[in-house]
């Protein structure tokens, strides 16, 4: 994910505190970096695609040197390559507005060309050059008020984004100011100037007191005040919350962990994955590329998913999705196995990897065979540029930001809301699924966030983390689900297994009678899956099974007669089913994050595992 940085000083030098704000931010990840300082009256900036480390070897001239002002950017290529063109910040055609933006806008295409339309030429692919130009031609009418220019062009804008402006007038007046509509951006006043940023880590060097912009919010920066005013253009006052974390906590943004921190971004990697894509008017899913067009999807026969881990179980559900919404059958397939076993020819038209990295060995060298094999490939993938997303045809991108941890959370989450969105574009191009479905559908997704929010609450994962530390020294567990919930259980033991070592096992709950059931203990119970869906009679006897043979059954769902039955209960949010494996999946992440806590593991770098496993 992108990191913005800013600062107007009373006086010294600027570029320092950019760019140590830049490093702070540098465990987001990013692909490129840049900043934008005012020097003698003029507007100069400095990008590059690479490392800080580059970026300051282009400083070292010390042109930039003794500046007061600036804005910097650390970005994760979305829109456009990461390329030195593409890097932030981006200025008007006149070199006076220039502009750092996290997040999407949506209707970057249609403003793009109405710009375009007027005479604006552009210099680089992004959508964030869209509001430099939005904003420059905003400022006349706007008295030359930055903030008021800023507020006027995102009336126009829709979107997800945090930005900050940096503005320099004829006369030589600066000013720069910042908004947000979505992904976090905050401010602060240090003893020698006020800054801004996109992660309070950033600020944490020139003050503790730090004021968080709520959405729709501006707020204008001096050397000596920060003004904040509403949607509306009112002036808004709110405390500033005192932060008090350590130095040494900035990498993790304050969690323990990298997966604990990533558990909880996962609202936002929901939003992030959906926004631009869910076309609420027309009851549709817009995918990028021809690839996802109605007429190219109307051909596909069957749907062959090549992936590992985590994101083989992501791919489980996708065939779920596909089969239930769309009606094509799917075929899933460990990439390790598919490689080498022999084939037939055109068992399927279309295939589709998975993977957070787009690098795992196994995975390009399956999607290489079903390519030779005749299949067209369609990439699902967190890492834009990778060499999965290179190769394919087609690719949806997840956004997900940089996942850091070994134990995949987030990605596996923003993936199972690329099949979703996949599959109702699929349904609709293919007629299975009306424009009426689909808007159905979509908003259900647009609740999913907030049911992620109320599951990741203080109080419920403090209950998590009080059942985790009762039950994580039993010998082991099954986890048991049906139907779309089957690869969650499957899921759920994955992550159990590889950050705390203990053994899981995750089952279709009704192969549990055909030998997992001998395993059943007082100290090896199950954790069973239980939303309200056609099979729950079923799953509540699994149950009624684990207990009579003293096994503890923790139950996960809505199911209340299930809840009710068992030892310990994990109630989520409501939701339809075929978004039920994303709030069933989230507790049993937390589950297996707070057991290896208390095994006094090493969550992050679980023993004998890589990040990315880029060699057979
Ligand atoms: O980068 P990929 O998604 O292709 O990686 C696939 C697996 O190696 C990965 O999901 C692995 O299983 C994770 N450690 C699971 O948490």
């Amino acid at each position: 994910m992108c990191g913005i940085v800013g600062a107007y000083q009373r006086g010294g030098d600027v570029l320092p505190s950019l760019v140590e704000g830049l490093r702070m931010l540098e465990y987001r990840g990013y692909d490129s970096v840049g900043v934008g300082v005012i020097v003698d009256g003029a507007i100069a900036v400095r990008r590059r695609a690479g490392r800080i480390a580059d970026l300051e070897k282009v400083l070292a001239d010390g042109a930039l040197a003794g500046c007061r002002i600036g804005i910097g950017h650390s970005r994760w290529a979305t829109h456009g390559a990461p390329t030195d063109a593409n890097a932030h910040p981006h200025s008007d055609a006149s070199g006076r507005v220039l502009v750092v933006h996290n997040g999407i806008i949506e209707n970057d295409k249609d403003l793009r060309a109405e710009l375009e339309a007027a005479g604006t030429t552009f210099t680089s692919e992004t959508d964030t050059e869209v509001l430099a130009h939005l904003v420059a031609a905003h400022l006349a009418e706007a008295g030359g008020d930055l903030a008021k220019a800023l507020r006027r062009a995102l009336a126009k804008v829709r979107g997800y984004y945090a930005i900050a402006v940096l503005h320099q007038d004829a006369s030589g007046e600066a000013q720069l100011v910042c908004a947000r509509e979505g992904p976090p951006l905050c401010v602060g006043a240090g003893t020698d100037g006020t800054y801004l940023a996109s992660d309070s880590l950033a600020i944490l060097p020139h003050t503790r007191d730090v004021l968080f912009l709520e959405d729709g919010e501006i707020a204008v920066l001096t050397p000596d005040s920060i003004r904040l005013t509403n949607r509306e253009g009112e002036e808004v006052e709110r405390e500033a919350q005192h932060i008090d974390w350590d130095a040494e906590d900035a990498d993790r943004g304050g969690f323990e962990h990298f997966m604990l921190k990533e558990i909880h971004e996962q609202p936002e990697v929901i939003a992030r994955c959906v926004q631009g894509r869910a076309d609420l008017e027309a009851g549709d899913v817009r995918l990028d590329g021809e690839f996802f067009g109605d007429e190219r999807l109307r051909s596909v026969e069957r749907l062959e998913v090549l992936a590992c881990g985590t994101a083989l179980h992501a791919g489980l559900v996708l065939k779920y999705l596909v089969e239930g919404l769309a009606g094509i059958p799917v075929d899933v397939d460990f990439a390790s196995e598919y490689r080498y076993r022999r084939v037939p020819s055109a068992r399927a038209t279309v295939a589709i990897g998975i993977s957070q990295s787009g690098e795992t060995a196994d995975t390009l060298a399956a999607l290489r065979k079903a390519r030779d094999q005749g299949c067209d490939l369609i990439a699902i993938c967190n890492a834009q540029g990778s060499t999965m997303v290179r190769e394919a045809d087609a690719s949806i991108l997840i956004q997900a930001g940089p996942e850091i941890g070994v134990a995949s959370t987030k990605a596996f989450v923003g993936m199972i809301v690329a099949a979703y969105l996949f599959a109702l574009r699929l349904g609709r191009a293919r007629g299975s699924l009306s424009g009426e479905a689909v808007r159905e559908r979509l908003g259900e997704l647009q609740r999913l966030r907030g049911a992620v929010e109320a599951l990741l609450a203080k109080e419920r994962v403090e209950g998590l983390r009080d059942l985790a530390d009762r039950l994580a020294d039993q010998k082991g567990f099954l986890f048991l689900g049906r139907g779309i919930n089957y690869p969650i259980a499957l899921e759920g033991a994955l992550k159990l297994k590889e950050i705390s070592y203990l053994h899981a096992e995750g089952y279709p709950a009704g192969e549990m009678k055909h030998g997992p059931i001998a395993m059943i203990e007082p100290d090896l119970g199950a954790v069973v899956l239980a939303p309200m869906d056609g099979v729950v009679d079923k799953v509540r006897s699994n149950i009624e099974q684990v207990k009579a043979r003293g096994g503890p059954v923790v139950c996960v769902g809505t199911d209340p007669a299930c809840l009710e039955l068992a030892d310990d209960a994990v109630e989520v949010p409501e939701i339809g089913e075929w978004l039920s494996p994303i709030l069933n999946v989230v507790p049993l992440q937390l589950f297996s994050y707070y057991v290896a806590l208390r095994r006094g593991c090493d969550i992050d770098k679980p023993r004998n595992l890589a990040k990315s496993v880029t060699v057979e």
